[in-house]
């Protein structure tokens, strides 16, 4: 079963750190797994303000319809957020309730970011709340990055592969399950 894993980069601000981590992701996915991937930069669509959902648009974007089929299309979903006043980003928001079918039942993983020390720990209460209302599968294995700016270089390499590798493994692995597990009662 070939799988397909969307990584959905969050932060849309100029100099940003946490893209270092979406960076990270897909190198791993492509080396070390069998997965196929896409990295969604949201920073790329620059969303407006969110309005309306996108099952109420009478006439849709392009970018948004472009957007949700990327979402539609993977198996899983690895989110990568920064932590922003002890929650999560607008630009994460605004897709969390753009998009309806696209997110139900879809495994996901959570990695969360700051330049503290806490990893962005903080903003999981507020994110698994919105997830879990949008009955999007959360998986219980997270990654919290701390100190990213010092972690992981601008292209994605991070201080300490093995360490980054390990606990990157343990999310994958989950992930991985719980996508397959869902194809096959799909089937
Ligand atoms: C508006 C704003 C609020 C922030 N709030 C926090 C915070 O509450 N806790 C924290 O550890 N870091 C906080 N940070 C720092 C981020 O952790 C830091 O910018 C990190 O690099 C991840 O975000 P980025 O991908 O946008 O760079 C904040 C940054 C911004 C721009």
């Amino acid at each position: 079963m070939s799988l397909h894993v969307a990584i959905l980069s969050t932060s849309i601000r100029p100099g940003r750190n946490s893209h270092r981590v979406g960076l990270y992701f897909k190198h791993y996915l492509e080396e070390q797994t069998h997965l196929s991937c896409d990295l969604i930069d949201l920073q790329a669509y620059n969303f407006p303000i969110f309005e309306e959902r996108l099952r109420h648009m009478e006439h849709p974007p392009e970018p948004v319809l472009h957007f949700a089929e990327r979402v539609r299309r993977a198996a899983g979903i690895l989110v990568i957020t920064p932590e922003y006043n002890g929650g999560y980003p607008a630009s994460l928001k605004n897709v969390i309730d753009l998009l309806s079918d696209e997110w139900k039942g879809k495994p996901t993983g959570l990695v969360t970011v700051s330049t503290g020390p806490y990893g962005g720990a903080l903003l999981l209460p507020s994110l698994l709340f919105s997830l879990w209302k949008k009955g999007v599968w959360v998986v219980t294995s997270r990654y919290h990055v701390s100190k990213v700016h010092e972690a992981f270089g601008p292209d994605g390499t991070p201080a300490d592969a093995a360490t980054a590798d390990q606990r990157t493994q343990a999310l994958v692995a989950q992930l991985v399950w719980s996508m397959e597990a869902r194809e096959k009662m799909r089937e």
